[in-house]
């Protein structure tokens, strides 16, 4: 069975941003966590679908001017990046949106598809957020392992990855390593015993 894996950048208080500055401590918003090579398809939540894909539309149309969000000039892993999810099916959790720019993107309207979407062939499917989502899809035992990059920073009042969470869960530490400027990555494995 293809594997969802959650990959969330935070910061050590678990936090995903922060009112007024939103997560201006992420420089980059590349896939960082090494799945490209082990991945086919996408999986987002409606909350965070229509800005995502502004932000790699603005890259793909306009690869040299500053990036939204982030106002800095796209880094090499984000050209990457934009490139290649122009190839790769995109799947958006939501009840509520029906249309999408981008062509190979398509909605999931429950859980009980995304279960059905991990049945089919394929390689890996990268569970890119958000928050809600996330929460949401670890409590249904969905998602099959977690990667975090972890920014060196307490960021105080703001948005918990972890916030709707509802049930606990033990993970398996299956890899730490320690990245430039302070960040670490953390890879768990999801056992879903309590
Ligand atoms: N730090 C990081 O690495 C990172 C990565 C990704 C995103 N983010 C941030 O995460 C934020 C978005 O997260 P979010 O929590 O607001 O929204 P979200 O998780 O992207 O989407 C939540 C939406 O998904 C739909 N949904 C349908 N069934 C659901 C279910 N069972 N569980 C949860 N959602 C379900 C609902 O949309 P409908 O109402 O349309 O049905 C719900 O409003 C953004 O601010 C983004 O910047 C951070």
């Amino acid at each position: 069975m293809r594997k969802l894996i959650a990959g969330m950048k935070i910061s050590v208080d678990g936090k995903i941003e922060v009112p007024e500055r939103g997560a201006d401590w992420v420089e980059a918003w590349s896939e960082d966590y090494g799945l490209t090579p082990q991945i086919d398809a996408c999986l987002l939540g409606g909350g965070m679908y229509t800005g995502y894909e502004q932000y790699w539309t603005g890259i793909q149309n306009d690869p040299d001017k500053p990036a939204w969000i982030t106002g800095n000039a796209p880094t090499r892993a984000e050209l990457e990046w934009a490139r290649f999810i122009e190839q790769t099916p995109h799947y958006v959790l939501s009840n509520t949106l029906t249309s999408a720019l981008w062509p190979k993107t398509s909605f999931v309207r429950g859980l009980e598809e995304i279960a059905a979407l991990k049945q089919q062939p394929g390689k890996d499917i990268y569970l890119i957020g958000g928050a809600r989502t996330t929460a949401s899809l670890i409590d249904a035992g969905l998602v099959d392992e977690l990667r975090l990059i972890v920014y060196p920073l307490i960021a105080g009042d703001g948005k918990a990855l972890f916030a709707t969470t509802e049930h606990r869960h033990r993970l398996e530490l299956r890899k730490v390593q320690q990245l430039e400027d302070g960040r670490a990555s953390l890879i768990y494995g999801i056992t879903n015993g309590a």
